[in-house]
Order: structure tokens, then C-alpha cells, then sequence
């Protein structure tokens, strides 16, 4: 069986279900179930025996090692983190405690379980940790998109969090061999994603009658991947990544932010038109920019591909499609994430000056 840490959040999530849909082989889903953790997303899986979630924090020592001691699994995928931009920068301490010092806590008890085992489990186990592109800072519109070998340049809270932990984690290859595999992907987008990031927000608010918040000019680009592309690359790097190797994992599809948000309006007008016949797009507006907003993130995929063989299956044309038909068609997922908490989110982030 294998452990996933934060299978509850949006990409955590769709790897569990496409697991389970291609193998039998059991999960054992750790997820400390903050605001950004879901078990509704996982509902298909409420009687699944071969899926178990148990709700605790990736910093537990005692926890981790016991489940780890019980269950024996033959690898590790930690995707557990704090993982929202804006709310690093109102409150960057959780990044801090999670990101940083829950992923050093993980590593010892799963050092201290790796070097424990016989032989061949010792072997074959793997540790893969989930990284972002946001690691190498922002490029410049004309520089080459980023490869593994960029310095680390993080440039908010988040992404200092995420290369801190990059860090450990290469650590404790180098120093005490843990058989570790790092992936670093750009923006995800897809089904269950929470509406606090720009594309569900977007189908939400649009769908609500709001307005469509974008920062500053608009014009900053993101690299996006459909959710399933990312998990299979996942996949394949556990199956036959080298130790110790980062991958670079992307779809070689930059968009502005503004085209990302007439792309949505318009797959709205085409799917759910607005009553009143006007187009969604009358609903944008420009709000403050994000303090130390990167501008452009790209990634340069070619050593999963080269390497490992792997390629995305989806184009952003039909990823897209597929993400708003799905927030169409899943409305009670959508409202019971629009708790209280978030509320309160929303309205901190976009009613009160920021
Ligand atoms: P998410 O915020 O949707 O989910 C994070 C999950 O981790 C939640 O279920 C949450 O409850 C859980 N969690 C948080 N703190 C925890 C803790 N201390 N112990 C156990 N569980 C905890 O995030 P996501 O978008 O699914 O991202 C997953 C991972 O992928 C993160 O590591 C993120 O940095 C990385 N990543 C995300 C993207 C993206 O576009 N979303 C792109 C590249 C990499
Ligand atoms: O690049 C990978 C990263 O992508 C992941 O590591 C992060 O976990 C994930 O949250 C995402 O970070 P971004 O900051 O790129 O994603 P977000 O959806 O927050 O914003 C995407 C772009 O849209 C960014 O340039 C900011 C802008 N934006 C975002 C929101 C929420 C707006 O213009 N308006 C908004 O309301």
C-alpha cells in the first residue's frame, strides 16, 4: 500500500480517486482537514475498503511513525501543505509550520521507518514530495521557461516555504540516502479545486452574479495543467523517477490571467448563459495587485519526457472545458465549500482593502 499525505486538498484528492480507479493497491490518506481539506471530494471512495483517511497532521511524529508501523507502505506522496498565495502573505506562519517544519517531521519519521525495514522493502520504498514551479521565482517574458537546474528563487511566503522544504528533502537523500523524489509542477486546474484560487473562483463568482477580481493588469502568466495530467506524471516518477532527481512537471500552456478569465466567461456563455443575455465578461473587474505578484512562471518539461516518457493528455482547451462543465454539473460541492470560513475569506481578501 502506499501513504498520501493531504489526499483531501484538490490535487491530493483526484490522485487518490485515479489510484484507486487504475489499481487495487490500498491508501492510506493522511490529511490534517483544514479549510482547504475536503471529504466530500472523496465521497465515491465512503465505503471503499482499499481507502482509508485519517485525520492528522504530517508534524505528528507519533502518529506518522504508528501508521507507518502498522501499515508498512511502500511509499510516500506528501502533498500536505498550505498552498494559497494570498493567504501566506496575510498569515505566513501556518506556511511556516506545515510547509517547513511539518515536512522535516515527516522526513524523520519516515527515516526512521526506511531505515528500519529488511531488505528489499528497504529497496524499493520511495518518498515523493510534491512541489511547485513557484520555487524558481518569476521570469521575465522573454527568458527560457524553468528546467531543474534553476536556482531556487522564491519570491513569496508560499513558495520560500515550498523551496524550504525542497531543501530538506534533498537533505536527507544526500546526507542519510532516504530514497527520495521531488516533482516541481506548475498551476493545476480541474475538478474539486477550491474556489479560492483564480479559475474556480472565477466559475463561482461568475455563476453568482459577482465580480471576477482580477489583479493588477491581468497580465501576469501562469503555466496551467490539467489536474489528471499532473497526477499521472506523479505516477509515473514513482514508478521510475531516479533517486534523489527532481522533475519538472507542465504542459507548455502560458496564459495571462485575462485570457484565462475571458476563456471561462466565455465557456459560460456557450454552457450556462446569463439570464439577462449580457456576457459574462461585463462582470470583470481590476482589483489591487498582489504584493510581490510574480509575473510569469513557465516550465520545461522535457526531462520527464525524455526520461520517463511522459506526456499530458489533455490540452488546455479541453482541460478547461471539462473543469467548468464539471463545476456546472457538481452545484452541492460547490455550495458546501462556500462555508462560513470562506466567507470570511473572501471577504478579507477582496472587501476589505486587501
Ligand atoms: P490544497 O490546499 O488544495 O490541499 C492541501 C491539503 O493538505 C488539504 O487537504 C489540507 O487539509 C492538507 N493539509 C494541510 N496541512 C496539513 C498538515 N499539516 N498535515 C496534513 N495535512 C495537511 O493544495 P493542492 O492545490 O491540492 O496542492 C497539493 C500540493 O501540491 C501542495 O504541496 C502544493 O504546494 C503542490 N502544488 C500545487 C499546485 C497547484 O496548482 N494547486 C501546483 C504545483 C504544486
Ligand atoms: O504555480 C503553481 C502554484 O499555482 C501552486 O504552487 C499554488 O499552490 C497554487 O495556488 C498556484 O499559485 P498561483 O498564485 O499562481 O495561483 P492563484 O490561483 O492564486 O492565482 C493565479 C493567478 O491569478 C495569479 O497571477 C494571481 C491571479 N489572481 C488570483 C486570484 C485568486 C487574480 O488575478 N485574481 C484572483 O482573485
Amino acid at each position: 500500500m502506499i501513504l498520501v499525505t493531504g489526499g483531501a486538498g484538490f490535487i491530493g484528492a483526484n490522485f487518490v480517486l485515479d489510484w484507486l480507479a487504475l489499481n487495487d493497491e490500498p491508501v492510506i490518506n493522511l490529511d490534517k482537514l483544514t479549510y482547504a481539506g475536503n471529504t466530500e471530494s472523496l465521497q465515491s471512495l465512503a465505503q471503499d475498503a482499499r481507502h482509508t483517511l485519517v485525520q492528522g497532521d504530517i508534524g505528528d511524529r507519533v502518529l506518522v511513525s504508528s501508521l507507518l508501523a502498522r501499515h508498512q507502505p511502500r511509499a510516500v506522496v506528501n502533498f500536505a501543505a498550505e498552498s494559497h498565495v494570498d493567504r501566506s502573505i496575510h498569515g505566513p506562519g501556518e506556511f511556516i509550520q506545515t510547509n517547513i517544519v511539518g515536512t522535516f517531521n515527516l522526513l524523520e519519521s519516515v527515516r526512521g521507518y526506511w531505515q528500519g525495514l529488511s531488505e528489499a522493502p528497504k529497496e524499493v520504498f520511495r518518498f515523493l514530495h510534491v512541489s511547485t514551479d513557484e520555487v524558481y521565482g518569476s521570469l521575465a517574458k522573454d527568458d527560457p521557461a524553468f528546467t531543474e537546474s534553476n536556482h531556487l528563487e522564491p519570491n513569496s511566503p508560499y513558495s520560500a516555504s515550498k523551496a524550504a522544504s525542497d531543501h530538506l528533502v534533498r537533505a536527507w537523500h544526500h546526507t542519510y540516502g532516504l530514497p527520495v523524489l521531488t516533482t516541481n509542477c506548475s498551476n493545476n486546474y480541474g475538478p474539486y479545486h477550491f474556489p479560492e484560487k483564480l479559475i474556480p473562483l472565477m466559475i463561482v463568482n461568475a455563476l453568482a452574479g459577482k465580480l471576477l477580481p482580477v489583479y493588477g493588469d491581468g497580465l501576469q502568466i501562469r503555466d496551467w495543467l490539467y489536474v489528471k495530467d499532473h497526477c499521472s506524471a506523479i505516477r509515473r516518477v514513482l514508478e521510475a523517477g531516479r533517486l534523489g532527481e527532481t522533475y519538472n512537471v507542465g504542459g507548455w500552456n502560458e496564459k495571462a490571467n485575462l485570457e484565462i478569465v475571458h476563456t471561462v466567461c466565455h465557456l459560460l456563455d456557450e454552457l450556462r448563459p446569463r439570464a439577462d443575455g449580457k456576457p459574462y465578461q461585463d462582470q470583470i473587474t481590476s482589483v489591487t495587485d498582489r504584493p510581490g505578484h510574480d509575473r510569469r512562471y513557465a516550465i520545461d518539461a522535457r526531462k520527464l519526457e525524455r526520461e520517463l516518457g511522459w506526456k499530458p493528455l489533455e490540452t488546455f482547451e479541453s482541460g478547461i472545458r471539462k473543469t467548468v462543465q464539471w463545476y456546472l454539473d457538481n452545484p452541492d460541492w460547490v455550495a458546501h465549500v462556500q462555508s462560513g470560513a470562506y466567507r470570511q475569506w473572501v471577504q478579507k481578501q477582496y472587501h476589505s482593502g486587501g
